[in-house]
């Protein structure tokens, strides 16, 4: 294996939140709480369990509450449990739940931004700023997710130049970590790789995770040009489950079971059981009535009935 890849990667599990806020359908609480549940029994020890966005806006999302109450007696200690939080009036619905981590989801293109949270990008991080230091005086950790980091489905592509300039803003006031979003999947690896290094201009790749979605085919190939920069964090969601309300066209991140899989031949080591994986993917597109988009795990499926 060659030296330039990490040995382990960190995998952030977004079905929860990114997989279910694009759904049509509403799913019960109780289903939520069960695909937490399995992913965390596959050994995921990161995971976006919902955002505390408005219900008006999102109402996939908006038994916010309610998950996190019942997700909260099996809470486990080496398990980060992140929300999203547009606003302090999140933080105020979030905090008394005891998330371990607030992600703060600004956005490269300004017309996304006002989109998909009503304002422009620096009215955004206005917003941001009493969130993340609230967080911080509580020692709650605080990431920044930046959108459309490579395109956008109104403005078409985006400058890395826009990418380094939310970055700075997002690490100035104070996110620790920052999420590189391919929010309508239309990234290529050398697109990926420019809009990461714009990043790298002010934040650690220690610090730096990739969130890809699969519109077009290119996650898996941009999850690789990251590892080849020593990314070694990416949100992914199972069952290639994924979409933001607001990006039209966009679909599935990609899938949790495809990335481990490759990452795993690699000899690069997750934590993850990838059988049971599978499992908590069938579970969850089956409840969905939808067919499962991870290649791996229908090959998986596949292999084990014939
Ligand atoms: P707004 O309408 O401008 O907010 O929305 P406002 O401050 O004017 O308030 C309007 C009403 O909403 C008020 O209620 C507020 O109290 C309420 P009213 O007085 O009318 O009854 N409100 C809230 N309620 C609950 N929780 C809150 C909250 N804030 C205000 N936090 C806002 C602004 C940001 C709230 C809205 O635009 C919003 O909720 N947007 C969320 C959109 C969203 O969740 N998108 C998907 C997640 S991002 C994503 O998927 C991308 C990602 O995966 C990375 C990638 O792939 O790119 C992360
Ligand atoms: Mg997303």
């Amino acid at each position: 294996m060659s030296n330039a890849y990490p040995d382990h990667v960190s995998i952030v599990e977004v079905s929860p939140r990114d997989g279910l806020q694009n759904e049509s359908a509403t799913v019960p609480t109780a289903v939520k709480q069960a695909l937490i549940e399995d992913l965390v029994a596959a050994g995921v020890k990161k995971l976006e369990a919902t955002s505390f966005v408005s219900p008006k806006w999102v109402p996939q999302m908006g038994d916010n509450s309610d998950l996190m109450s019942a997700i909260a007696p099996a809470r486990r200690e080496d398990v980060i449990y992140s929300v999203l939080v547009p606003n302090m009036r999140g933080f105020d619905n979030a905090i008394v739940h005891h998330p371990d981590e607030v992600v703060i989801f600004g956005s490269a293109s300004e017309t996304f931004s006002q989109k998909n949270i009503n304002c422009s990008i620096d009215e955004s991080i206005e917003r941001f700023a009493p969130v993340a230091a609230a967080a911080k005086e509580k020692g709650i950790r605080v990431r920044g997710v930046i959108s459309c980091a490579v395109g956008c489905p109104y403005e078409g592509e985006i400058d890395p130049s826009q990418v380094a300039y939310v970055t700075k803003r997002m690490v100035e006031i104070g996110a620790e970590k920052i999420g590189i979003a391919d929010t309508i999947g239309v990234g290529t690896p050398i697109k990926v790789k420019n809009a990461l290094l714009a990043a790298l201009d002010y934040i650690d790749v220690s610090k730096v995770s990739g969130h890809f979605h699969d519109t077009y085919g290119q996650a898996l190939s941009n999850t690789l040009a990251a590892l080849e920069l020593g990314v070694s964090e990416f949100d992914t969601s199972v069952a290639g489950l994924g979409g933001c309300p607001y990006a039209k066209g966009a679909t599935g991140n990609v899938a949790t079971e495809d990335v481990v899989y490759m990452l795993h031949g690699m000899g690069i080591s997750t934590g993850i059981d990838l059988e049971k994986l599978v499992v908590a993917g069938e579970r969850i597109s089956e409840f969905l009535g939808r067919r499962n988009d991870s290649n791996v795990a229908r090959a998986i499926i596949n292999k084990r009935q014939s």
